[in-house]
C-alpha cells in the first residue's frame, strides 16, 4: 500500500479556537498542515497571512504546506521561508517567471509546489515538471472551502503520472478541493500522492478519526 500523505486544511479551522484545533492535528495521523494564503485578488476571498502562520509554526509539529493563492508570489517567497513553510506552491496563473520562482523557493531549501486551476491544462507543466516537488491540481476553484468537487481532476491527476513518468520527474501529485472519503479513494486509485481536505476533517463529529479513515483509505 502506497503512504498518502493526508494534508488536513485550516481554513475550516474554529479561528476562535486555534490552539484547540493545532492540538487535534498534532495528535492526529496527519502529515501535512495545508495553509490557504488568499489575498482578496488572486482569488476572490481573503483568509489569513503572515501573523496567523508564525503563531501556527510555534505550535504545529506537522509539516507546513503553505499555498499561495495571491499575485507576485516572488514578493513574499522569503517571508514565508522564515515563518516556517516546509512546501510553498504557487499559482501556474499567478507567475510571469515560474522558473525563476522555483528555483528560489528550493534554494531556501523548501519543496516547491505549483498549483493548477481547474481550467489549467497539465500539459502546460511539460517544461517545468522535472524541477518542482510537488503538482497541485486543484479540484475546485480556489477560494473557498467547502465546494463540489470537480470531476475533471481525476482525468487531470492520470495525466499528470504520465507527464511525470515521461520526464522522469520525482514530483508528487497533490489533490485539494472537495476531498472526502469517496473522492479521495478515487483520486488514490488515479495517482494522488497527497490529499488536502477542510471542511471533511474540521466539519465532522470526530475530526480526529475522519483523519485516520482518509490516512487508510
Ligand atoms: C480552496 C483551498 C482549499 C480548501 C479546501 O481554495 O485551497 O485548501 O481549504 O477545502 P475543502 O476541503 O472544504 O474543499
Ligand atoms: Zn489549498
Amino acid at each position: 500500500m502506497r503512504n498518502i500523505i493526508i494534508a488536513p486544511s485550516l481554513l475550516s479551522a474554529d479561528f476562535a479556537n486555534l490552539q484547540k484545533d493545532l492540538d487535534m492535528i498534532n495528535e492526529s495521523q496527519a502529515d501535512w498542515l495545508h495553509l490557504d494564503v488568499m489575498d482578496g485578488v488572486f482569488v476572490p476571498n481573503i483568509s489569513f497571512g503572515m501573523p496567523v502562520i508564525g503563531a501556527v509554526n510555534r505550535v504545529c509539529k506537522k509539516t507546513l504546506d503553505v499555498h499561495l493563492m495571491i499575485v507576485e508570489p516572488d514578493k513574499f517567497i522569503d517571508d514565508f521561508h522564515k515563518l516556517g513553510a516546509q512546501v510553498l506552491t504557487v499559482h501556474y496563473e499567478a507567475c510571469t517567471h515560474l522558473h525563476r520562482t522555483i528555483q528560489r523557493i528550493k534554494a531556501l531549501g523548501m519543496k516547491a509546489g505549483v498549483a493548477l486551476n481547474p481550467h489549467t491544462p497539465i500539459s502546460l507543466l511539460e517544461e517545468i515538471i522535472a524541477d518542482i516537488d510537488v503538482v497541485m491540481l486543484m479540484s475546485v476553484n480556489p477560494g473557498f472551502g467547502g465546494q463540489k468537487f470537480i470531476e475533471n481532476a481525476l482525468d487531470k491527476v492520470a495525466r499528470a503520472k504520465e507527464l511525470i513518468i515521461k520526464k522522469g520527474s520525482s514530483a508528487i501529485i497533490e489533490v485539494d478541493g472537495g476531498v472526502n472519503l469517496e473522492t479521495g479513494k478515487r483520486l488514490i486509485e488515479a495517482g494522488a500522492d497527497a490529499l488536502v481536505a477542510g471542511s471533511f476533517v474540521f466539519n465532522s463529529a470526530n475530526p480526529l478519526q475522519t483523519i485516520k479513515d482518509l490516512k487508510a483509505l
